[in-house]
């Protein structure tokens, strides 16, 4: 069974990790996709052209850095002049910056880690927000993080938890004001997932984690995926404000 067709998808951060795992999953159940990255190449531009074949889909691949208001704005007129409904946004892209300790962290740091995973966010989802409540219909996905959740006892560093923290408070609030409009708003908050992004992070600390969950080991992207396509569906259509760990259990 197809859980996406006739649904126009975007999605953030499409060239790896997360992003790519959510881009081939909702492709594969017949999404049309915006398919968002940082900066165009002709190697995204084929493996999007690739994927929209293998699926009979349409995937347009699109580049714009999400901290530029101005590239934000030009990138979303773009999407706009197909004339097609966004019936779902997932914001996916996000960083994760370099571990020190709080002394040590350059306030820039802080702002990066804010500005991308908690401001960039907002104000793609505000702009797409926009042509939902028109439509009085579609489905806002956050990629929030355990560490957002368990601030008591996770080891990620406060700027990361804290911008995850503030998207948790973002779906229940955004929940409560786009329900009127049939518009919901979920996240999920994935554990440790094995992609580029955790590749800088210290085995010890990958070690630790792992052995912290019931299932003991890290997750996949695809699985991921799968927790986004069941929000982004009508399978969760009396779901919202929540956030869904996929975490391995804890
Ligand atoms: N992996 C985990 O363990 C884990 C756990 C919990 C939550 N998450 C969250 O899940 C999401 C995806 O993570 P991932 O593991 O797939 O990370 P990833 O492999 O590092 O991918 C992140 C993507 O975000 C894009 N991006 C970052 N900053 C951007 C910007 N300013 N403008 C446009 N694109 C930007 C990156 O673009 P480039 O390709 O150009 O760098 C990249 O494609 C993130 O929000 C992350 O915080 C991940």
């Amino acid at each position: 069974m197809k859980l996406l067709e006739n649904k126009h998808v975007l999605i953030t951060g499409c060239r790896k990790g997360i992003g790519r795992a959510t881009l081939e999953k909702f492709a594969s159940h017949g999404a049309s996709i915006w398919a968002h990255v940082r900066s165009m190449t002709p190697e995204f531009q084929s493996s999007a052209a690739e994927t929209a074949s293998k699926y009979g889909v349409e995937i347009h691949p699109i580049g714009f850095d999400l901290n530029d208001e101005d590239a934000v704005k030009a990138g979303f007129k773009e999407i706009l002049q197909h004339k097609k409904p966004i019936d779902i946004l997932v914001n996916n892209a996000g960083i994760l910056p370099e571990s020190r300790l709080f002394p040590m962290t350059p306030i820039q740091q802080v702002r990066d880690v804010m500005q991308t995973n908690f401001i960039s966010a907002i104000f793609l989802t505000q702009l797409v927000s926009r042509c939902m409540i028109r439509q009085k219909d579609g489905v806002i996905l956050f990629l929030a993080s355990v560490a957002g959740l368990n601030l008591d006892g996770d080891t990620a560093t406060f700027e990361y938890s804290a911008s995850k923290a503030a998207l948790v408070a973002a779906v229940k609030k955004l929940a409560r004001e786009l329900a009127p409009f049939h518009i919901r708003v979920n996240a999920v908050a994935p554990g440790l997932v094995e992609t580029e992004m955790v590749r800088s992070v210290k085995e010890s600390f990958i070690q630790q984690t792992v052995e912290a969950t019931l299932l003991k080991r890290p997750g996949k992207p695809e699985e991921v995926a799968d927790a986004l396509l069941f929000l982004a569906s009508n399978m969760s259509s009396f779901i919202t404000g929540e956030v869904l760990r996929v975490d391995g259990g804890r």
